[in-house]
């Protein structure tokens, strides 16, 4: 009995514990210690953008060894994986958003943040030409920040390659708005579907949810759609059952090219299953506001083009260059042969300059444009302008020493002097020793609709693929696990409960 007692007093004491720990940590969180000013003279090293690259470049920089300005028209980072689950409510979209002044705040000396959009980068004289593109703008919205080390971090925006009618009348999925756009006009189209004497056709029209590309985007986004129908729409509005559809678009021979043969299978079986109808080799070439334009081949072997009415268009085709990044580009004749944007070497500088890296999608490094990839960027930068900072301090150390050296008549001063340089020379040496980057690729994981997720993973050196329900937990609790902060974790669990508890909110906001 007495171990009984004690037992339950150190579970007792130790609850206690963990909820002194939590508390600190809120309180801690919500109260960060005053930042000091980057000391003078310290170099500017300008960051573009709040996305994957950047914000892992912060996390990890001693942001007191430079004078550290980041502009971004968001004032925000985004966990982009868990977006498409926004587009139908599973999660609300600032569960996944950490603001970037709550992120500064906690880093050793003071970070300058400027929610403005970088208009044009002029290489040869080192300034960032900025404007403010808020709603709200004040007596100065334009202007210039001058940089001694620049790190382009903006991204990439949505390539259309020039379809007509695709910016006018298809939505997008990249940013928060793009997912609360998807959101307001899949209900839209379900409650103009059910007014009254509407046509049968028009009916059709208004439910069919076409979604163009078969990327790991178009994909999680038509799974989460069909989700939705299947679990709340029907439920609410039981009118729109016969015929809510969906449908995946893909010019490609099958959806998910990245993945391996089997899990493509496997999507491809499930998506069946599920009723979302699959068109591989069909690429659209026109979109009017009521219907997409595509091209396939006929069983006879010829070309035919289709008209295919939706009510719901979401497009994603990948990736395409940002007009800065472009502008850049051609300031600088060693990227005159680069089309997917900013070459870098390996140690991500911009080929053809000095001070100017690049991280993300906006760099070509011979790797997917993930978010992946954009951390391992930004971290490995941070890693390299932590010891830069570091040698340079050293490098002046030395100077004091040698210059102390020549001054000291003492033998005995100048041989103890003369040692210390050869330490520092020996440290200095360690320090520039930074090998060039590398990327560790974990493996890629989609969901798929249905609570099925596939996962490519590589494993000891191997790869292993897997698919189904197991690896839906998998790619929750990895999802979870990769978010920003503990506040964004308790919210997105928190959503998950809620919406599996009192199904997905269907009013149209
Ligand atoms: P971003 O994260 O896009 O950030 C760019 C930043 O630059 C933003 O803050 C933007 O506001 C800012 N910016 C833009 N223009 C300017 C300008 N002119 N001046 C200053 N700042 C500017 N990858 C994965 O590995 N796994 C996934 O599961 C995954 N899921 C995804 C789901 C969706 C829906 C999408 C769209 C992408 C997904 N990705 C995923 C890809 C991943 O999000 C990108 O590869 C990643 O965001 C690239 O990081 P980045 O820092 O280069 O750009
Ligand atoms: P993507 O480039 O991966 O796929 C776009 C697809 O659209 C291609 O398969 C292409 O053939 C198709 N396409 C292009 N034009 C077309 C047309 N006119 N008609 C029909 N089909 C057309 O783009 P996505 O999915 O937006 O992804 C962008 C990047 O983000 C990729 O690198 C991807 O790996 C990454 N990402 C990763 C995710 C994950 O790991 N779960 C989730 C989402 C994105």
């Amino acid at each position: 009995r007495t171990f009984a007692k004690w037992t339950w007093r150190l579970t007792k004491l130790a609850g206690l514990a963990g909820l002194a720990w939590v508390g600190y940590g809120i309180y801690e969180s919500r109260n960060p210690a005053d930042q000091p000013e980057p000391e003078a003279g310290k170099k500017t090293l300008v960051i573009l953008g709040t996305g994957w690259g950047a914000v892992s470049l912060l996390k990890k920089l001693d942001t007191e060894n430079y004078n550290v300005i980041v502009v971004s028209p968001r004032n925000y980072f985004l966990f982009t994986p868990l977006l498409p689950s926004c587009t139908t409510g599973t999660i609300e979209h600032r569960s996944i958003m950490e603001p970037i002044r709550n992120f500064l705040r906690h880093k050793k000396a003071a970070v300058k943040f400027y929610e403005a959009e970088a208009t044009k980068i002029d290489y040869e004289k080192k300034i960032v030409y900025i404007n403010d593109d808020s709603d709200i703008k004040g007596d100065i919205s334009s202007t210039e920040v001058p940089f001694d080390m620049l790190v382009v971090g903006v991204g990439a925006e949505n390539a259309t390659f020039g379809i007509p009618g695709v910016r006018e009348h298809g939505l997008f999925l990249k940013e928060v708005g793009d997912a609360q756009m998807i959101r307001k006009r899949i209900m839209d189209c379900c409650e103009t579907a059910t007014f009254k004497d509407q046509d049968p056709e028009e009916i059709k029209r208004l439910l069919h949810m076409v979604v163009v590309g078969g990327g790991p985007t178009g994909v999680e986004f038509a799974g989460e759609l069909q989700d939705f129908f299947h679990s709340d729409l029907k439920k609410w509005i039981p009118e729109i059952t016969e015929n809510f559809h969906v449908t995946l678009v893909e010019a490609l021979p099958n959806v998910l090219p990245m993945f391996s043969k089997q899990l493509i299978d496997y999507t491809e079986k499930t998506f069946k299953e599920e009723t979302i109808t699959i068109r591989t080799k069909t690429m659209v070439k026109k979109v009017t506001d009521k219907y997409i334009e595509a091209e396939s081949m006929g069983p006879d072997g010829k070309k035919i083009i289709e008209k295919i009415p939706f009510g719901l268009l979401v497009w994603a085709t990948g990736n395409a260059l940002r007009p800065l990044v472009k502008d850049l580009m051609m300031q600088i004749p060693a990227q005159k042969d680069s089309r997917r944007g900013l070459a870098v070497n390996e140690y991500l500088v911009v080929k053809g300059t000095e001070n100017v890296w690049a991280v993300g999608d906006c760099a070509v490094a011979n790797y997917a444009p993930t978010a992946q990839v954009a951390a391992q960027e930004g971290a490995f930068l941070a890693r390299m302008f932590n010891q830069m900072a570091k040698s340079t301090e050293i490098e002046q150390q030395l100077v004091q020493l040698s210059e102390a050296q020549e001054k000291a008549t003492d033998k005995e001063k100048r041989n103890q002097i003369f040692a210390e340089i050869k330490d520092l020379q020996k440290r200095l040496r360690r320090v520039k020793q930074v090998g060039p980057f590398e990327y560790s690729h974990q493996g890629s994981l989609a969901y798929i609709g249905s609570e099925k997720a596939v996962a490519d993973i590589s494993w000891l050196s191997g790869n292993f693929a897997t698919g189904g329900t197991l690896t839906y937990f998998f790619w929750r609790s990895a999802y979870l696990s990769m978010c920003f902060s503990t506040r964004n974790r308790i919210l997105v669990m928190l959503d998950w409960v809620k919406s599996k508890a009192f199904g997905r909110d269907v009013s149209r906001e």
